[in-house]
């Protein structure tokens, strides 16, 4: 069977109150057309139309680089003309599915069962809900058998309980479809032109159509408010979460993961409460992530912790390597085994040598540092002269002493010792002692101010 998917993205999504489309909005990161043409890219169709007309250059834009055929919809007269603009790309002998670009979650599973359906009649996608509000109900005849599917602001009060509803997600033969939907009319209360009126003529043709629920209601929940949005967001991090935990990650609050990208895990790796994880995560066996932690594009190895409330961004940990509480890695940071960065550091473009230390309260940018190094609290890197940035070489077993200020380009050679609270601006050589701060006076006999010989101003 050829099947062709059309995914409804022209509406405006006035309900979001905001200038971006709505299909853009992101769920875990990405926008939710996105995740709709994952979903619909599974099925392998013949192609995917998707049809805009709100914001539709910002759309393309935000999609570009997918193989799409863009279908313009120049006026919202309803989702039956929507899938009619579609219709002269698709051929006669085609399955045509239409899926909707803010009904994100829907599953590929589902989808596969319900064009199986669809080779001679139309199928619809159902769902029971607790709170039909909103949705299109189904009418069902005595024998059970779909007759059409009634839109709330067109339903009478008993219509309006019926708690079986339209997903929105239906399956037909193209050329039915060619048949029917110019026959659509708009004589409705909100004056537009009804997909699922389709069903109501293939019935009057003697076709029955198949109707299939939906494994779950929110498998079929539709974002048309920023509410709703946040529903689809948790439900969708809810269960990216229990799938990471069945695969044996320890995740402290599955209600409070945040994944917006991909993550691979090793063994016995435990993720603590509110931490985002961005771009391209992943964590070696038995890393562990404290609270409140930002990862963004980054690789962890094995048995390394990064502490609570610590940032990290495009920085590749090696084994054993312990960060923060309280630490911010930025792009180009790379810790060799064992490394250790503590409180309040800040490090870019920096290599940090195996087991080396920098455990407070310091600036390290641009900056190639050996083994076993240990940096001082209140060191920092001036790698920048206002223009040019300049880097700063560290060899192996330096100390560098508390409140150290490394004016780059400098060297400190292996086994150079830098006294606490030296100015460096020439290069150490190996096992020097380079001191670079003023010699300590202490006066003898020095009167403290007080009181009586105060000026009188
Ligand atoms: C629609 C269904 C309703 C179903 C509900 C499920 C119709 C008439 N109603 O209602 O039965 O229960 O979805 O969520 O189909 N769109 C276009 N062009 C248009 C109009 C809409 O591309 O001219 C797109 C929208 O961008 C959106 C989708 O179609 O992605 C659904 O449109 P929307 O206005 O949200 O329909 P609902 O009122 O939610
Ligand atoms: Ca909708």
């Amino acid at each position: 069977m050829k099947l062709d998917i059309v995914i409804l993205a022209a509406g405006q999504g006035t309900r979001m109150k905001s200038s971006l489309p709505k299909v853009l909005h992101p769920v875990a990161g990405r926008p939710m057309l996105a995740h709709v043409i994952a979903t619909a890219r599974a099925l392998d169709p013949v192609a995917i139309h998707v049809v805009v007309g709100h914001g539709a250059d910002e759309v393309r834009t935000a999609l570009a680089g997918e193989d799409l055929n863009w279908v313009v919809q120049a006026q919202q007269l309803g989702t039956g003309d929507a899938v009619l603009q579609a219709l002269p790309d698709i051929a006669g002998d085609s399955v045509v599915l239409v899926l909707y670009g803010d009904v994100p979650l829907i599953e590929t599973a589902t989808l596969r069962a319900l064009v199986a359906q669809a080779d001679q009649a139309p199928a619809l996608l159902t769902a029971e809900v607790g709170d039909p509000q909103g949705y299109g109900r189904i009418i069902r005849a005595a024998d059970g058998s779909v007759v059409a599917v009634v839109e709330e602001k067109d339903a009478n009060p008993e219509q309006r309980a019926l708690r079986e509803v339209n997903s929105g997600v239906l399956a037909a033969p193209a050329s039915l479809l060619a048949r029917y939907l110019p026959a659509v009319g708009n004589a409705n209360s909100q004056g537009e032109y009804y997909l699922p009126d389709v069903l109501g003529l293939a019935v009057s043709d003697g076709l029955a159509v198949a109707a299939q629920l939906a494994l779950s209601e929110i498998e079929i929940l539709g974002v048309n408010d920023r509410v709703q949005l946040a529903a689809v967001e948790r439900e969708y991090q809810l269960r990216r979460a229990h799938a990471f935990m069945r695969e044996g990650v320890a995740i402290a609050d599955p209600r409070r993961f945040d994944l917006r990208g991909t993550l691979h895990c090793g063994r016995d790796v435990s993720i603590d409460v509110n931490v985002v994880l961005e771009g391209e995560v992943s964590l070696g066996d038995g890393v562990s992530i404290g609270p409140n932690c930002v990862l963004r594009d980054v690789a962890i190895g094995a048995g390394s912790t990064v502490h609570a409330m610590s940032h990290l961004e495009g920085a590749v940990l090696a084994e054993n390597t312990s960060v923060g509480p309280f630490a911010r890695l930025r792009p180009g940071t790379r810790m060799a085994a064992g490394a250790r960065i503590g409180n309040f550091v800040e490090t870019k473009n920096a290599d940090i040598g195996v087991a080396s230390k920098v455990n407070h309260l310091t600036y390290i940018g641009d900056c190639a540092m050996g083994e076993g190094v240990n940096i001082g609290a209140g060191t920092i890197t001036c790698n920048y002269d206002g223009v040019n940035k300049h880097r700063t070489t560290i060899g192996d077993g330096v100390f560098v002493g508390s409140n150290s200020t490394l004016v780059a380009p400098v060297e400190i050679a292996d086994g150079g010792f830098v006294a606490a609270g030296s100015t460096l601006t020439m290069a150490v050589g190996e096992n020097e002692l380079a001191v670079a701060r003023g010699r300590q006076r202490n006066i003898q006999g020095w009167q403290r101010p007080n009181s009586s010989n105060k000026e009188g101003h």
